[in-house]
């Protein structure tokens, strides 16, 4: 039976290979979530991020989990994320300290670039309702700061003890490529958007290549966010039930484990108990390779999240 339930990064650290997803988490129950997972869920790994805006209940949880004695903090592994608006390198320091104190912790274990593109210090977080600016052509307005500034400054925040691995979510090939120029530090992840719907198997190659572990984002297809939207339902994939029937399991530890077997590292988001504990429960079983063929068959290229969408800048293509 599986038993592998973590990785180990670039920089010598196991991270576990299933986490926690707080993307959407609502801030009056994201707390009991994260309280639920570490406590009675079988994780020891959160994604967070600044953006989601729930890091302080986040944090409130967090304090109350490890004063509770059982969980102890040095067998978690706490991801964040800086935000756009905070790419200067004056600011990188102050935006990772603030989610130090929302989160009430003294380091991270993970801190991620959210994206590779810089947004003006003025939309800092909280943004008071106002989100984002736009041109007169209705393009996302961007501050010029390189890459590498950003990445450099992060370098620090290593140094500086604040957090013990680097990393960067949303990056392409060429924006690897070009960070791995001069990095002092390689990213040590990469966290994109990964499902059945869009495998994206070239790019994981690269970066498994490149020593860079991978994160799959909305694993699960992000069913709340963009059902709605019409967009088809990967837990709804005749395959995936059909392939769940036979283990007795959901589509959704299904599409967990698929995601195991590929080597990445996965975060699906709940606020649901029952659902946060059946995502964690995927490692009494295996797909054959054969139900792996099927599901990669599945690929239609279909990404949900897309900044030509949010900012009209085609940022993938
Ligand atoms: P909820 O948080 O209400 O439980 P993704 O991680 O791909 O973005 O998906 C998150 C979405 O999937 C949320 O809407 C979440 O709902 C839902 N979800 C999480 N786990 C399951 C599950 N095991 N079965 C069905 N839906 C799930």
């Amino acid at each position: 039976m599986p038993s592998k339930t973590h990785i180990t990064l670039n920089t010598g650290a196991r991270m576990p290979i299933v986490g926690l997803g707080t993307w959407k988490s609502p801030t009056d129950k994201a707390g009991r979530a994260v309280e639920y997972a570490l406590t009675e869920g079988g994780y020891q790994h959160i994604d967070c991020a600044a953006i989601y805006k729930n890091e302080p209940e986040i944090g409130q949880a967090l304090k109350k989990v490890f004063a509770g004695g059982t969980v102890k903090r040095g067998d978690v592994f706490i991801t964040s994320k800086l935000w756009n608006s905070a790419h200067a390198k004056e600011k990188i320091r102050e935006a990772c300290e603030k989610t130090l104190r929302d989160l009430n912790l003294e380091y991270l274990d993970l801190y991620l670039m959210h994206w590779g593109l810089a947004t003006p210090s003025h939309w800092a977080i909280p943004t008071n309702g106002q989100e984002a600016e736009y041109d007169d052509n209705g393009v996302l307005v961007m501050e010029k700061i390189p890459i590498r500034e950003t990445w450099e400054a992060m370098e620090e925040l290593v140094q500086g003890g604040l957090v013990k691995a680097i990393g960067v979510a949303n990056f392409t090939a060429p924006m690897l490529i070009d960070v791995l120029s001069y990095a002092s530090l390689p990213p040590a992840m990469n966290q994109i958007e990964i499902h059945p719907y869009f495998q994206q198997t070239r790019l994981i190659e690269f970066c498994h290549n490149k020593n860079i572990a991978v994160t799959a984002y909305s694993p699960l297809g992000s069913p709340g966010n963009f059902a709605p939207k019409g967009f088809p339902l990967v837990l709804e994939d005749a395959v995936i039930k059909k392939i769940a029937d036979t283990h007795q399991k959901t589509s959704a530890q299904i599409v967990i484990r698929w995601a195991l077997e590929r080597g990445t590292v996965v975060i699906p988001k709940s606020t649901t108990p029952e659902r946060i504990k059946e995502n964690s429960d995927v490692f009494n079983f295996e797909l054959s390779p054969s139900e792996m063929n099927e599901i990669n068959l599945l690929d239609k290229k279909l990404r949900f999240l897309d900044p030509y969408v949010w900012g009209k800048i085609p940022y993938f293509d």
